[in-house]
């Protein structure tokens, strides 16, 4: 019998060296101590011994028991605690670590260019008003001189919500709304989204921006276009870029212009971007017609006014030399990027 109970320890304390986990531990305490285990076992072959051998061998598998119940205890604490060592090795922080890489997003170009453009006309003394997108035929034709089945209006193929109520076309209708509701002297830009129904190509799209400005008050003449544009066209694409005004028709300018820019690709010299020409169309513009002032209710003995609208896109196109619209609008972060 006592080489059974040295047999039980040995195997026990063999087989807690292999174990690892606290699963493992418990398993072996029940295959050992437990109500089946090898040492209950033992004691319950007890009754069979001779009385006087009995307390000495209770005594023997008792201290068994201690052993092994002891070195569970051990073993049950030191994996534990390397349990815990694994822990918190797991959650180490190495702050020596390089960060990681953080894609910075950027301006679209339209917002660059069109903050270029804001930033130059409030120098000159412009302040911005933005308009509705959703317009009334009112403002966005009738008190700019285009009546109902005006020719004027095929020009602009309009997106018509009902017989009243367009997509604006133009940023002109903002020019309407502030004369009707503010006293010269009047100097804004206006810039925003306009809708026609064209189809989407490298030039053309159903969506895209335009930048409004208007000038009324005594003494203004188409000499102050000029120098505006002009020094607008410096500002924007450099010394050396001036203007040059080809006669033209709007509704709400007479006279009115087109109005070409030096080519800034090749400033002047002629090349593919201009055709061959050394000058790109970029704007309209005028004098505001004295039928729309007064339509206004503004003074045309008293106050004259010029005009002019030009298109963000363009400006953006020709600026960073984009060879086809669509770009600014497919949001390709390998286009994009390269405006960080
Ligand atoms: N609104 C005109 C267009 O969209 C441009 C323009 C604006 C012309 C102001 C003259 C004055 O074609």
């Amino acid at each position: 019998m006592q080489d059974q109970l040295n047999a039980i320890w040995e195997q026990a304390s063999a087989e807690l060296k292999q174990i690892s986990e606290s699963a493992q531990l418990e398993q072996l305490r029940v295959k050992v101590l437990g109500k089946k285990g090898a040492l209950t076992e033992i004691l319950r072959g007890m009754g069979k011994l001779p009385a006087e051998e009995r307390p000495r061998m209770g005594q023997m598998v008792n201290s068994i028991r201690e052993k092994i119940e002891q070195a569970i205890s051990e073993r049950t604490a030191a994996i534990k605690q390397a349990e815990k060592e694994k822990a918190l090795r797991s959650e180490v922080i190495d702050v020596t670590m390089p960060a990681k890489e953080r894609q910075a997003g950027s301006l679209h170009p339209i917002s660059l260019v069109l903050d270029d453009m804001l930033e130059i006309f409030s120098g000159l003394g412009f302040e911005m008003v933005e308009g509705p997108e959703i317009e009334t035929d009112r403002f966005n034709f009738e008190l700019l001189n285009v009546p109902k089945n005006h020719p004027a209006r095929d020009a602009q193929d309009t997106f018509y919500i009902d017989d009243n109520v367009v997509l604006r076309s133009q940023t002109s209708p903002v020019q309407a709304r502030v004369m009707t509701t503010r006293k010269p002297p009047i100097r804004i830009v206006s810039p925003g989204r306009v809708y026609r129904a064209d189809e989407v190509d490298a030039t053309h799209s159903p969506v895209f921006h335009q930048f409004e400005g208007l000038c009324i008050d005594e003494n203004i003449n188409m000499g102050d276009l000029k120098g505006t544009l002009d020094e607008f066209a410096k500002r924007m694409f450099g010394d050396g870029i001036s203007t040059r005004f080809r006669p033209s028709f709007f509704p709400f300018t007479e006279p009115s212009a087109e109005v070409d820019l030096t080519c800034a690709a090749c400033h002047g010299k002629g090349c593919r971007m201009c055709k061959g020409t050394g000058w790109i169309e970029v704007l309209g513009a005028g004098m505001v017609n004295p039928h729309v002032l007064e339509m206004c209710s503004i003074d045309p003995q008293k106050y004259q006014g010029f005009a002019f609208g030009m298109g963000i896109e363009r400006i953006a196109v020709i600026k960073y030399g984009i060879p086809d619209m669509r770009y600014l609008y497919e949001n390709d972060v390998r286009f994009l990027s390269q405006f960080r």
